[in-house]
């Protein structure tokens, strides 16, 4: 069985594929149409979006014509980070599913704790507002699991003061080299039982000239973004790859391999992070 049909279980019980695909900075249209269309032809079944990708109706055009059976399928969207109060996440949850036409989400998570426009901006009751109206669309059965992303220990426990509502998962940056500074979010996450997701496991593509990365992989005669990859997973969390090309869809799926501890805790001594988390 391909790693790309493996599966974590979520708190309630609902199996997510190991890997995701990433489509950020996937243009709408045509080109991210292929992509998805590819990278479900490679073996991908979990694809993560957002509404501010601007591309839900690509993703959603490739999904159908895909012929996959929806039910073999793991799609995750996104509230925008703006949006902050109880009737608006309706109105974005709905626009959202419109776009990729699809009757459910898999998984559907609050983009950020704060716009991305004022980053660190305190949202605490906008984020809750926004909570309560993604578990009651949980209930309805319109989405089968919840999360968050970009949320420190902080807004995990204010979200839970707030809403007694535990996320399924919680969607961080996290590449080799950016390990040391996660390290105690992944853990407070894993003793909550949340789930987490690794963005950019490639650091945006910085990682993969890195000449430890490099030789590690020459010695695993495997390809940096496949330690960069295999890493997250070691880690216990779900790498989302993202690529337009094909062929590096079928090489960052191809990780059924396992790394040495001490390998893995040279490569946590890293630092390739390219900009500020
Ligand atoms: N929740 C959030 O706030 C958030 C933030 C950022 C990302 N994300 C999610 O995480 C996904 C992945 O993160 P990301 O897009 O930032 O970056 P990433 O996956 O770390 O890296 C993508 C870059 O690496 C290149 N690449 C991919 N596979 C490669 C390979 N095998 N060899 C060489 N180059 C390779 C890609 O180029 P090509 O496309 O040209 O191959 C692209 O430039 C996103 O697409 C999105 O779904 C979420």
């Amino acid at each position: 069985m391909s790693i790309l049909n493996e599966t974590f279980v979520l708190k309630n019980g609902i199996q997510i594929p190991k890997i995701g695909f990433g489509t950020w900075q996937v243009p709408d249209g045509e080109i991210a149409y292929q992509a998805v269309k590819e990278a479900i032809e490679s073996g991908y079944v979990h694809i993560d979006t957002a509404y501010v990708y601007q591309n839900e109706v690509s993703v959603g055009k490739a999904i159908k014509d895909s012929k996959v059976d929806r039910s073999s399928l793991f799609i995750t969207s996104k509230l925008p980070s703006e949006i902050k109060t109880y009737h608006e996440t309706f109105k974005y949850f709905e626009e959202t599913l419109k776009r990729v036409d699809l009757d459910y989400l898999d998984l559907y998570l609050i983009h950020a704790p704060w716009p991305w426009s004022a980053i660190g901006k305190d949202c605490k009751e906008g984020n809750a507002e926004a909570w309560k109206a993604i578990h009651e669309i949980y209930e309805t059965g319109k989405i089968k699991a919840i999360g968050v992303s970009n949320f420190s220990i902080a807004d995990l426990k204010d979200l839970y003061e707030r809403t007694h509502i535990v996320p399924h998962v919680n969607q961080i940056p996290l590449f080799i080299g950016l390990y040391p500074k996660q390290k105690a979010l992944i853990e407070y996450c894993e003793s909550k039982g949340i789930l987490v997701e690794a963005y950019s496991p490639l650091a945006i593509g910085y990682a993969l000239t890195n000449d430890i990365i490099v030789e590690m992989a020459n010695q695993y005669k495997k390809t940096p973004a496949q330690i960069c990859i295999r890493y997250c997973l070691e880690k216990g969390t779900l790498p989302l790859p993202k690529t337009t090309k094909q062929a590096r869809m079928i090489e960052n799926a191809s990780v059924d391999f396992k790394m040495k501890e001490a390998d893995i805790l040279a490569l946590d001594q890293l630092d390739v992070d390219p900009r500020r988390f």
